[in-house]
């Protein structure tokens, strides 16, 4: 009786009734560049308010870039949100991604609406962020070193060793940074101030964030980053400044990406709208990610760098956004700045 063929069917089909509900609400598979943080309360929040389940994964941009061309005959990933916006415009140049026009579109600033025209409308612009450095005043003071201002001070020789910043080949900061440099001192230069800065990195880290959170534990005295990571550090109480640097600075438009040939497209369009809703982005506070929204009815975040008072450079989206100027400016940086000796 107690394994009787009929009553393990019907329960069976018992299990299948009660559980229908459920497994009818779909399935999404989301590739996150932001910092963890923002990517579980994004995820928990969509599952609940959609009863689909999500599964997700944290990846650097170029890394997810990386991801994405590799499954290009056969995505695993349906949606990719944030991450720095250039590899998000190289994905769409190389039609990894596909085009969908969002909801709220007409809704947002134009920066969001210009990274979602130059990609032919295969990505879109979800938060902004300014490039700079942050420092840890403690170590800084004990090491006897006056505090940077400028990209230019970071290369020089007192500071050796003391600087951190990621890799650009997978991190969408230091590619951002990288793209920085070459527009503000033209390419030769810019590879001349790296190779003088190289000498002064104890450590090219995986993540763009890595640096600033090592600079909060004490662990460098400098870290390269976007303002808006510096800025969670100090609002945690660490004992980290932010820099705009003197000069001026690059910025980015935070991007996100439905993957062409996404097995779940009704699902990621769905995260799509909701993640452009102004209540959606302004919750990312919670999170402590000070990003600059892009939908114009959202709150921007309280201690969300002031773009107004920072010296912002032009920065040219479509050239570096390219992925034949990637290609080139990456494997000039790994032949010219990652081999020498430090
Ligand atoms: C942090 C920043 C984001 C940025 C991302 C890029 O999470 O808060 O604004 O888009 O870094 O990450 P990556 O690891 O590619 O530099």
């Amino acid at each position: 009786m107690k394994n009787s063929p009929y009553l393990l069917s019907v329960t069976l089909a018992t299990l299948a009734v009660l559980s229908a509900p459920v497994m009818a609400k779909g399935k999404l598979n989301v590739l996150c560049s932001t910092d963890t943080d923002w990517c579980s309360l994004m995820e928990t929040t969509f599952e609940k308010e959609t009863g689909i389940k999500v599964s997700l994964i944290r990846k650097s941009s170029g890394e997810s870039y990386a991801q994405l061309r590799a499954e290009a005959k056969n995505p695993k990933i349906d949606i990719w949100w944030g991450g720095t916006g250039d590899p998000h415009l190289q994905a769409a140049a190389e039609e990894l991604t596909q085009v969908y026009k969002p909801k709220a579109l007409s809704e947002l600033r134009d920066w969001a609406q210009n990274q979602a025209k130059v990609s032919g409308y295969r990505t879109v612009g979800i938060y902004a962020g300014a490039l700079g450095f942050g420092y840890n005043e403690k170590l800084l003071s004990a090491k006897g070193l006056a505090a940077p201002k400028c990209w230019k001070d970071l290369a020089d020789p007192k500071y050796k060793g003391e600087v951190q910043v990621a890799n650009p080949n997978s991190s969408g900061t230091s590619y951002t940074a990288l793209a920085t440099f070459v527009q503000m001192m033209g390419e030769d230069q810019a590879f001349d101030f790296l190779s003088k800065l190289h000498k002064n990195i104890n450590q090219y880290t995986k993540s763009g964030s890595a640096p600033i959170k090592a600079a909060a534990n004490g662990e460098t005295a400098i870290g390269i980053t976007f303002i808006h990571d510096i800025v969670k550090q100090v609002k945690k109480g660490y004992p980290v400044k932010a820099v705009a640097p003197c000069e001026g600075t690059g910025y980015e438009v935070g991007s996100m990406s439905i993957v062409k040939g996404a097995r779940h497209l009704k699902e990621a369009k769905m995260w799509a709208d909701f993640a452009l809703r102004p209540d959606i982005q302004t919750m990312a506070a919670q999170a402590k990610a000070f990003q600059v929204p892009s939908n114009k009815s959202a709150t921007t975040p309280e201690g969300a760098p002031d773009f107004s008072k920072i010296k912002l450079i032009d920065y040219d989206f479509a050239k570096y956004g390219s992925a034949a100027t990637r290609k080139h400016l990456l494997q000039r940086w790994d032949a010219d700045i990652k081999s020498l000796p430090r």
